[in-house]
Formats: structure tokens, sequence, C-alpha cells
């Protein structure tokens, strides 16, 4: 089996400000050292990006964005470009994620072409699936994940896959502290390996970090990253304390 590099990445939501952010990366920088064998990432708002960008600087940790508009540049007010993001340093767009699709009416059209400006400007796109509870309830889970995998990807051009990590976030586990079993998102996360394998071909998708998450905690991440497809973990809630999502890494690594 290919080694894949677990991911640990926060995401920070609408939570901290410029300088409460840049506290927290120092602290997490002091806290967890130059860890082997793991990447560690933070997303902060993007009045947060710089001041964590600054504050990351010599550390193991990396700044991503929680969006990014497919754009270059141009009149499109309340939007910014990935290249604004690389130019200050930021390594990694969140894209789709459940909550930018729900509240804010991002479709699967937007998200691919959110994923191809990511990685066509040298980011790395974290691209978020997941099913919501009434797909799940009504079977609909597969059908789900294969057509987000397959659109969010529809506008990637060979290669792309390398800069890419899928995030397997079952939206019924987002923020509610219910947390899919370890056989639920194993299960999940490899049908989103086989589902990349047909789009890139097997040998790519076998080097695709596939993360969970929904709930993700110190005492429930040991087992979920035991599984064989799960390859990090994308984490909400307790990334917003630095001793919390320190935990996190050390067992990503352990
Ligand atoms: P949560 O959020 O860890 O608070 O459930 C995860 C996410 O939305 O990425």
């Amino acid at each position: 089996m290919t080694a894949r590099i677990p991911v640990v990445a926060g995401n920070w939501k609408m939570y901290k400000t410029p300088s409460e952010g840049a506290a927290f990366v120092s602290a997490l920088a002091s806290r967890i050292g130059i860890p082997v064998g793991v990447e560690v990432l933070v997303a902060p708002p993007f009045t947060g990006l710089a001041a964590a960008v600054t504050a990351a600087e010599g550390s193991s940790v990396e700044v991503a964005a929680q969006n990014i508009f497919w754009e270059e540049q141009g009149a499109f007010t309340g939007e910014i470009a990935p290249g604004m993001l690389a130019d200050l340093g930021v390594g990694w767009a969140i894209i789709g994620h459940s909550e930018r699709r729900q509240l804010f009416g991002e479709t699967d059209q937007a998200v691919a072409r959110k994923v191809r400006a990511t990685i066509d400007h040298g980011l790395r796109a974290i691209l978020c699936v997941g099913e919501s509870e009434q797909e799940r309830d009504a079977d609909l889970t597969e059908e789900r994940l294969t057509s987000q995998v397959a659109k969010g990807l529809g506008e990637l051009s060979a290669g792309g896959c390398s800069e890419l990590v899928v995030a397997y976030e079952p939206v019924w586990a987002i923020g509610t502290g219910r947390t899919a079993t370890p056989q639920m998102a194993q299960e999940a996360c490899a049908l989103i390996r086989r589902r990349l394998a047909e789009i890139v071909g097997a040998e790519e998708a076998e080097y695709v970090r596939i993360l969970y998450g929904g709930s993700v905690k110190p005492d429930n991440f040991a087992e979920l990253m035991a599984q064989p497809d799960i390859d990090g973990g994308l984490v909400g809630g307790a990334s917003l304390d630095v001793e919390s999502f320190a935990r996190l890494v050390e067992i990503a690594v352990a």
C-alpha cells in the first residue's frame, strides 16, 4: 500500500479574530514542534489569513482558506481569487464544504470550477463531499458521494489529482457530536477511492489523501485513523482549542 502522509486540518469556520488566530498558531506551533509524518493546517476566516501565515513562518503549521472564487480578478464584489491567496502564502483551500453548499447555494458546478482554479494556481484543494441524513436514510449515500466526486473533479486537468485531498464529511455528523462509526466512515472513504480510481486511474487514486470530518475529537480520532482509507481529519469544533487540536496531531502520527 502506498504511504499517504496524514493531514490534520482545522476548519475554524467563522471563529477567531486575526490576533486570536495568530496567537493560536504560535501556541500550536510550539506545542507540536515539527512533527514528522503529518501535515498540519488551519483554515482561519479570510481576515485572519495574513496574520496566521506570519505566525506560522518557520513552523510546521500550514494555512488554508475556507473558500475561493474561480476567476483571477474582475468585478466580483466580495470574492477572493486563488492568486491572491497564493501571494499571501496560503497553500491550501477548502472547497465545497457542506455549509457553503447548503447555506450559500454552492453548486457542484461551482465546486468543480473552484477545485480547478485552486489547483491551477498552485494551491492544494480539499474537496468536501458528504451525504445528508435524509440521503443516508434513503440509501442514497453511494449515489450522492459518487456524483459529488465525479462532478467535483469534472474540470480538473490531467495530473491535477496530485494536489487534491478529498474530505468525506457526512452532513449529519458536522457539529452535532454524532460521529460516523469508523466502519461507516471507512466504507464511505473506500467508495470515494474507488470512484477516484475510475476517474483518474487506480495508481493516482492510491496517492489521494481522504480525510474524515464530522465531530472528530481526541477520543474518537484514533479509531478513525486506524481505518485503511482514512488519511486524516477535517476538524471543526475540536480545532478551536490548541490542546485538543494538538492531541489530534499526535494521534495522526502515532
Ligand atoms: P465539526 O466540523 O468537527 O465541528 O463537526 C467539521 C467540519 O465542518 O469540517
